[in-house]
């Protein structure tokens, strides 16, 4: 008898227990997939956008040289803010693109409290990236990073973007500090430039099969030498992606990369080599990215 009233108490509370309980779990699962088909439509939408974009920059002429850069922007007629090197207190990221817009007062120069909408801004009229390219970019940080507001240091985070073997920066197991650029490391990676010398590039430039060729050989020392060495398929891919925008923002040329990947500032007179109408778009900056991750082999050294 006592048994059974155990278990009837048991049981209601069970029951009471799922009645509270499982409309909350349901309405909770219900929000999650919202959100992601949100998400899904938004790329969507992005990806329909791009398309669009890409088609009619196939169509239209280029945006002649020096007039990249729209009137009233950071960068006019090749004009940029000053540079001032990070001082001490101030937020830097393992990124030379971005830390060199903090550096010129285009992000915030402390490089903290970076919103979405600062970083497409910065991107598109310094850059030439299309919106939907840094509106998908901005989207994938936060889905990352889990912050829509971002200082520059989040982005050393191991093994979210930043990974073993890059093309600018010691491994993490070496080199913690992973906002200091390797000068070893960029002076490899400019020594590897085959593009010829000529007029546009008098010292060369780096063409995407270099910077699989680097890539393959980055990744093939730091396996050998980092005695934590990893690398997942995605973070092969982000390798590939920056060195697509290494490639495309300033065309690969060796002497505005010098000045770049070192010093994290934009050099006198430079304009970005992305002169679409429309800007730099997903669809081309994906192929470029593929072009150069299916570069990259393993190399038995
Ligand atoms: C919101 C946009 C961006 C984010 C979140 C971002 C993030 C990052 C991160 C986390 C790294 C470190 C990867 C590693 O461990 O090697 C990196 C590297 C790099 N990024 Fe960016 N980046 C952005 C935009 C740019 C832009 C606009 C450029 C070019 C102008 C650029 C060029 C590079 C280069 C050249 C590297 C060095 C790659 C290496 O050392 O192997 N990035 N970026």
């Amino acid at each position: 008898m006592i048994y059974l009233v155990d278990r009837l108490r048991l049981l209601s509370k069970l029951t009471g227990w799922a009645l509270l309980k499982l409309p909350l779990s349901l309405l909770s699962i219900v929000v999650w997939l919202g959100k992601k088909l949100q998400g899904l439509l938004v790329f969507l939408g992005l990806l329909i956008w791009d398309f669009g974009l890409s088609l009619s920059n196939v169509v239209t002429p280029r945006l002649k040289k020096g007039s990249v850069v729209k009137e009233g922007k950071a960068g006019y007629k090749r004009i940029w803010p000053e540079f001032i090197q990070r001082q001490p207190g101030d937020s830097r990221s393992p990124c030379p693109g971005l830390n060199a817009l903090a550096n010129h007062g285009i992000l915030p120069r402390d490089g903290r409290n970076i919103t979405k909408e600062m970083f497409q801004k910065a991107l598109e009229d310094a850059f030439n990236f299309s919106p939907t390219l840094t509106r998908n970019t901005t989207n994938t940080v936060e889905a990352l990073y889990g912050h829509s507001v971002i200082d520059l240091e989040h982005l050393c985070c191991h093994n979210i973007i930043e990974h073993d073997g890059s093309l600018t920066r010691r491994d993490a197991w070496f080199e913690p500090n992973q906002t200091i650029p390797d000068r070893h490391l960029i002076e490899d990676l400019l020594n590897s430039a085959s593009g010829p010398v000529s007029a546009e590039h008098p010292e060369g430039h780096i063409t995407p099969m270099d910077l699989s060729r680097q890539l393959s050989l980055r990744f093939a020392h730091s396996k050998k030498e980092n005695p934590v060495f990893s690398i997942s398929t995605s973070q092969k891919f982000f390798a590939a992606s920056n060195s697509s925008l290494l490639y495309e923002v300033f065309h690969g040329d060796v002497a505005t990369l010098r000045t770049v990947l070192n010093e994290e500032r934009l050099p006198e007179n430079f304009e970005t080599s992305l002169r679409t109408r429309n800007g730099y778009t997903i669809l081309d900056f994906t192929l470029r990215s593929i072009e150069i991750a299916l570069g990259v082999h393993t190399v038995k050294l």
